[in-house]
């Protein structure tokens, strides 16, 4: 057979059917930033189907015209591929626009009799996603219209509909399977997309390349040669503009029940079956099953806020002073916590998660810290500059694995120190990797779910958060200057275990 025919071949380009996007809230950040630049950059790798057509709804008095010349300038500012005004002109024809606010019902039949008017005009099949950009408090409201003009429904529209639900979904467990129950109402359990965004990061999904693709690190992925794993999430940046929700929400809730836990499954799942999306949801599922806190949260967890101070040579003001910040929040913008895994494979190996804002740098890395050699025959001075093994993935910025080992420092002495031997992307492939949106909003309408967490992960997510955030009520964080990694009581949670942090 022609392997460029075989239908099996995952390397040949994947272009979805002629199709229509909604976005709702198309003047948010994300439209802005990330998923119209990403709708360009998939036009300019030839990726979208002609016919392909952008329709954003917003509460704005707009022509089709004014919402092309804002997409234009957000595509153009935030693209990553280079501009090309000949691919952006082939898809300003097919932008338009609905104005309208979520409980205007004649702004909804005018949605509607666009998608059909689409039908003839652009050849879509009826084939529509409707990307949920917007606050999850105006979910329910949208998800009412689109089930009372009968947007969701497949059959009368004659293709598929799918909808993308951003981050976060729900608050704790009870919302979050009131939400589930709520587009399960609206859409076909297989027409539900969840965004989290960390899935759709080429280093992320090396995890899996890594880990079965080959056979060498397989026999050492476990509790036997492991001692710890550290997964660490850290931004330079403070909450900007997004004190609205991000007081409400904190450090746990806003990257840890999701980001950090989807990282923790990857590295620590059993090896699917196959790489079909219901057999990862499986293995993943089964491992955050297999999530233990620690038995006292105040001495395995650690809360904490950030001061004024300084961050890469730059004044950082402190959480408490960040515009619309209440005086007295003792919301957290650093977390770090200590969970264990209940499974043949990882009793006994501590896992150390941290996440936080206003750090020294942006990383976000996995580090598997390998246990010493049960012996060293060499003399204690020999390898005084020896750590044990470590293999990281590096997610961001640098996105790469690095592996480190003892190696001879080289002369007539006996010497062995630490040395690092780094793959990375940029230096091992010519291709750049696509930003997670581009990758995510192509499988969205190929309609591939690998990359997505189902309900029962959001909801097992939950289950892992939800004590925390209980037993958390009423304390009040520890405090950490801007520009440095975290309050002491994290470092002091490691050391009381003999072990620290990485240098990340
Ligand atoms: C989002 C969080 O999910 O991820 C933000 O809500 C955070 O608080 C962002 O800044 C970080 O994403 P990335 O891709 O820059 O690591």
């Amino acid at each position: 057979m022609n392997p460029l025919r075989d239908p099996q071949d995952r390397r040949l380009p994947r272009i979805p059917e002629p199709c229509a996007l909604v976005i709702f809230g198309v003047t948010g950040d994300l439209a802005r930033k990330k998923l119209l630049p990403g709708i360009y950059d998939l036009a300019n790798r030839g990726l979208l189907p002609p016919g392909f057509v952008v329709l954003g709804f917003a509460r704005r008095d707009w022509t089709d015209g004014d919402f092309e010349s804002l997409a234009h300038d957000s595509a153009k500012e935030y693209a990553r591929t280079p501009w090309r005004e000949e691919v952006w002109a082939r898809l300003a024809g097919n932008i338009k626009f609905v104005g309208g606010s979520f409980d205007d019902d004649a702004a909804f039949d005018k949605l509607s009799a666009c998608l059909d008017g689409l039908r003839e005009s652009h050849g879509i099949h009826g084939n529509a996603a409707f990307y949920f950009s917007i606050p999850p408090s105006a979910f329910p409201q949208v998800l009412k219209q689109l089930a009372r003009t009968g947007m969701a429904d497949n059959e009368r529209c004659g293709g598929w509909r799918r909808v993308v639900v951003e981050k976060p979904f729900g608050y704790d467990l009870p919302s979050a399977k009131a939400l589930n129950d709520l587009v399960d109402d609206v859409f076909t359990r297989d027409d539900v997309f969840r965004i989290d965004h960390y899935l759709g990061k080429e280093t992320v999904q090396n995890i899996m390349a890594l880990r079965f693709a080959n056979n060498l690190f397989e026999p050492l992925w476990n509790s036997k040669y492991v001692d710890s794993v550290q997964i660490t999430m850290a931004e330079d940046v403070g909450i900007g503009s997004r004190a609205g929700f991000y007081d409400d929400t904190g450090a746990a809730r806003d990257v840890v029940q999701n980001h950090l836990l989807q990282l923790l499954a990857l590295v620590t799942m059993e090896e699917p079956t196959s790489f079909d999306a219901e057999e990862i949801r499986a293995e993943k599922l089964k491992v955050l099953r297999a999530i233990s806190l620690p038995a006292d949260v105040a001495a395995g967890t650690v809360r904490g806020q950030y001061l004024r101070g300084w961050v890469a040579g730059q004044r950082a003001g402190g959480y408490l002073e960040e515009p619309n910040v209440p005086a007295d929040s003792t919301t957290e913008t650093y977390v770090a916590m200590r969970l264990g895994i209940q499974n043949r494979r990882w009793a006994g190996v501590p896992f150390y998660l941290r996440a936080g804002k206003r750090l020294p740098r942006r990383v976000t890395e996995v580090a598997v810290m390998f246990k010493t050699a049960p012996h060293l025959p060499f003399n204690r001075t020999d390898v005084e500059m020896l750590s044990s093994n470590q293999l990281v993935i590096r997610v961001q910025p640098d996105e790469g694995v690095v592996l480190k080992f003892g190696a001879k420092v080289p002369g007539t002495t006996m010497e062995v120190r630490d040395i690092a031997m780094d793959f990375q992307y940029g230096e091992a492939f010519t291709e750049a990797s696509p930003e997670a949106y581009e990758r995510l909003v192509l499988d969205v309408l190929i309609g591939d779910r690998t990359l997505f967490p189902d309900a029962a992960e959001v909801e097992q997510s939950w289950r892992v958060i939800d004590p925390l955030e209980q037993a958390w009520q009423g304390t009040k964080p520890e405090q950490y200057r801007a520009g440095e990694w975290g309050p002491r009581a994290a470092d002091e949670m490691l050391a009381r275990e003999g072990r620290s942090w990485r240098r990340a």
